[in-house]
């Protein structure tokens, strides 16, 4: 019995996956693919301890084998003659008397041969060894047997993660749980999850990562986290992941008890000092600090007139002796002074205006951390002109993997198109090839010994890490493009769907082209012609809220008034950004007639009549337009997952259709609301004649209740008819009942029926729906849980959602009745239900 409960639980067709594994999950091969593998049957390692990643390689190896393969091979120290899968770094295999003519390795580089039946995988130091062995286990995952013998290296040295995580164990701009570093102030004690995470970072070949969030809490520095630093640097060592930490310029002063934290004072320098070199007694190869300084109410050197190069070299001199860096970023602006009554004042402008001139002054273990944009990771941005600007100093791009501006996971949103825009982006310096990726960030341009790559990745607690299954390729991604920028989109995605989710082609090809669609979609739904992202700049950074972009100091406007929209940012008449290019690019950016269109609201103001160079289109018509278009794609998303029910893991799949369902009623709350808001301010109506055009909807102020009052919402376009209702009390049922037109409107036939509603947290209203009085199905107000977006009090932009039930079959005068129970601040407020026939999205 008990064999034959074994046998069907490893027959069942897709065992439930909750995805901590992620891309290295080792899945059995099929048995005709495994037929076709003739691999050696022992593991060398060379020169391994047990904390070496040499040693960890073995292991992996061993596992990973095991789990595809089904072969369970030795693992040894002892070189034989028989073929063997042999791991060391250059220095051992040499010295074990083993001859390899490779090209040169650079630091972490690694050479993989597996011709001749036997297997080489050397690296230049130990963790290019463990990065071959990844490479490895990832070619037999996907089943690729064929004979390869190459060498590889990284584009650049610098390839880290930064966690925003906070000491009490929030994460800030966190979609997926609490922290796995940290809780009460303290780093936490139980290593597993940090050694899971440094085990994925490995094998994306990340090499270094930041673990507290920028906004730095001084805390970090207790005796007592400095110990616990310790073992985070144990755990992750094996897996060639080095520890740095975010600091807090003030601490001399909030944490040590010193007066100041000016940069120039003695005590304060010595402070530094002592600090650095206990961190170091604990862990003495710490990678080095990451500072936030100035900006956004973060102290920094400025308050006592020193620069921010002064600040940048205290650290600097500290590390130095150990061998650490300094991650010092650009993100430095003034949040406060900015007046958008001053055609000339302009954010963006702030990071090459404040480091433009110190670029000869930074130390040498300086590295200048400059986000991709010149404002803040929004759908859309021009590349930072920054890179043009350091020569000397060393530099990294910040990308991040959390989507805090674009859909914070529960919208599938593929990155790494966007960040190509950024990458191939060539900034003609001195005229000549200055791409981003190949040539700046690889050191190469400016003869720069450290440059590279660190991104804002907040995984959580929650099993998928991001809160997402689909959203770990955007992780996986970012180690391969930091490793090879030229890397191409779609093929990394398909590298990781084989996998994550193994080969069978349906899903391959389904992954690919709605992930491949997803980025544009929601540049279409959301923010275009580089107007950016349109969202709450002020609250979540999550839903539609356009006008909190403008008359305000945060300097992210749109400038939107009834004659045109956009930020003008020549030379000649507006905020002079544009001239912060080198000349060609300068000049190009300088006129609307080369800006490229979707940049055109980034570096223009123009009329809402503007026709676009592409398409010939208004700018406001393509506003419409593409909203529509993108709601439509996502509309689509659902449907298509839905083919592969039984091709995917019914955890993941549910799980996965649940945020695709999400994201499709999201996205039709985006275009609604921007084009409802747009269409106000310009006064310009859509051509054909959609926008505010909803005849397949019942609004719910125009049904008959009991227990609702009518209402709206804050802002007014995130309701449909500006209008919704909202339960009398928070306690007492409440009900919302239409009878269906009579008339041609809604033919007997089958239709989705959608309800849009609002789910706030500190409340989970419930509510269950009728036709004709049977019961469709119920839900409650519980996306608190289950998503995990930045939460809002409101009804907004963020807490606007719908749910759908498909195929329902409705005609005239049916009755449809919706019994709500309110709970909490949650008054289950009801803004519409849409019977929407096959095809129509709405
Ligand atoms: C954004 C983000 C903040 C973050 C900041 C930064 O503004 O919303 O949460 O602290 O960037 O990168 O420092």
């Amino acid at each position: 019995m008990r064999g034959l409960l074994l046998l069907l639980a490893t027959l069942g067709h897709a065992a439930a996956e909750d995805g901590l594994n992620a891309w290295l999950r080792y899945a059995p091969l099929p048995n005709d693919v495994r037929d076709q593998a003739h691999i050696p049957s022992t593991i060398v390692t060379l020169n391994s301890t047990e904390t070496s990643p040499i040693y960890v390689a073995g292991q992996e190896l061993q596992k990973g084998i095991e789990g595809i393969l089904g072969q369970t091979l030795d693992v040894t120290h002892e070189t034989s003659e028989s073929p063997s899968i042999i791991v060391g770094t250059i220095d051992a295999f040499t010295a074990a008397g083993g001859e390899l003519a490779v090209p040169e390795l650079e630091e972490d580089g690694f050479w993989l041969s597996t011709k001749d039946g036997a297997v080489e995988i050397i690296g230049q130091n130990e963790r290019g060894a463990l990065y071959g062995a990844f490479e490895y286990l990832s070619m037999l995952a996907q089943g690729n047997f064929t004979e390869v013998a190459y060498a590889t290296n990284p584009s650049a040295p610098i390839r880290w993660i930064n966690q925003w995580d906070n000491m009490d164990g929030t994460i800030e701009r966190g979609y997926a749980g609490l922290s796995i570093f940290f809780k009460d102030n303290l780093i936490v004690s139980n290593m597993t999850r940090i050694s899971e995470y440094a085990r994925l970072l490995a094998s994306i070949r990340v090499n270094g990562i930041v673990i507290n969030n920028v906004n730095a809490n001084p805390v970090i520095l207790s005796d007592e986290n400095m110990v616990r630093l310790g073992k985070i640097a144990d755990t992750m060592r094996p897996w060639g992941v080095k520890v740095g930490i975010s600091l807090n310029f003030a601490s001399p002063q909030t944490f040590g008890g010193l007066s100041t934290f000016d940069p120039f004072d003695e005590r304060v320098i010595a402070w530094w000092t002592d600090i650095t070199d206990k961190l170091y007694e604990h862990v003495p190869d710490m990678a080095g600090y990451l500072v936030k300084a100035n900006s956004e109410g973060q102290p920094g050197p400025l308050t006592y007139n020193r620069t921010l190069s002064d600040g940048a070299n205290m650290f600097a001199k500290a590390v130095k002796p150990h061998g650490g860096i300094v991650m010092f970023r650009a993100f430095v602006y003034d949040s406060v002074n900015l007046n958008e009554n001053n055609w000339k004042d302009d954010r963006a402008n702030a990071a090459v205006d404040f480091f433009r001139d110190l670029d000869d002054k930074f130390d040498d273990n300086v590295v200048v951390q400059i986000k991709y944009g010149p404002i803040d990771f929004q759908v859309r941005e021009p590349a930072s002109p920054l890179f043009a600007h350091l020569r000397q100093t060393a530099s990294a791009i910040e990308l991040q993997v959390a989507q805090e501006y674009l859909g914070q996971q529960c919208h599938l949103v593929y990155l790494p198109p966007l960040w190509k825009t950024i990458l191939d982006f060539d900034l003609r310096v001195d005229g000549e090839p200055s791409v981003i990726g190949t040539d700046v960030l690889t050191g190469k341009r400016f003869n720069k010994r450290l440059s590279g790559y660190a991104a804002v990745v907040n995984v959580g607690l929650n099993a998928t890490w991001l809160g997402s299954h689909l959203a770990m390729s955007n992780l996986y991604a970012y180690g391969r493009v930091a490793w090879d920028p030229t890397s191409d989109p779609e093929a990394m995605l398909r590298d990781w769907t084989r996998l994550t989710f193994g080969d069978d082609p349906d899903v391959l090809d389904t992954i690919a082209s709605m992930s491949m669609e997803s980025w544009p979609a929601y540049e279409n739904y959301t923010g275009n012609l580089g107007v950016q992202t349109l969202t709450d700049i002020t609250g979540p950074h999550y839903g539609p809220n356009p006008q909190s972009m403008d008359n305000n100091p945060w300097g992210q406007w749109t400038r939107a008034d009834a004659n045109g929209i956009g930020m003008d940012r020549t030379v000649w008449n507006g905020t002079g950004y544009a001239g912060q290019y080198p000349p060609e690019v300068a000049a190009a950016f300088e006129s609307p007639d080369t800006t490229p269109d979707e940049l055109l609201l980034w570096f223009h103001h123009v009329p809402w009549t503007h026709a676009l160079r592409g398409s010939g289109q208004s700018v406001i018509q393509h506003f419409y337009d593409a909203h529509y278009a993108g709601a439509e794609t996502a509309a689509a998303f659902p449907r298509r997952w839905e083919a592969l029910r039984g091709r995917v893991d019914d955890r993941r799949f549910e799980e996965t259709l649940f945020r695709l369902e999400y994201q499709a009623g999201h996205a039709i709350v985006w275009r609604d609301a921007i084009c409802d808001f747009y269409a106000n301010v310009s006064g310009v109506p859509d051509e054909r004649r959609r926008v505010g055009a909803h005849p397949f909807r019942i609004e719910a102020e125009h049904m008959q209740t009991t227990g609702y009052r009518v209402t709206g919402t804050t802002p007014w376009e995130v309701s449909s008819g500006q209008r919704i209702v909202q339960t009398v009390g928070n306690s007492t049922a409440a009900v919302a009942e239409t009878r269906v037109p009579e008339g041609e409107a809604f033919p007997r036939g089958q239709y989705d029926l959608a309800v849009a509603y609002y789910d706030l947290y500190e409340g989970k209203a419930s509510y269950e729906i009728f036709l004709n009085g049977e019961s469709l199905g119920k839900w409650v107000g519980d996306l608190e849980d289950r998503l995990g977006y930045t939460l809002t009090r409101g009804m907004d932009g963020h807490s606007a959602t719908r749910v759908t039930f498909r195929g329902v079959e409705v005609g005239p005068g049916d009755v449809i009745r919706i019994e709500t129970l309110p709970q909490g601040r949650e008054t289950a407020p009801l803004d519409y239900i849409a019977l929407l026939p096959p095809g129509v999205v709405d």
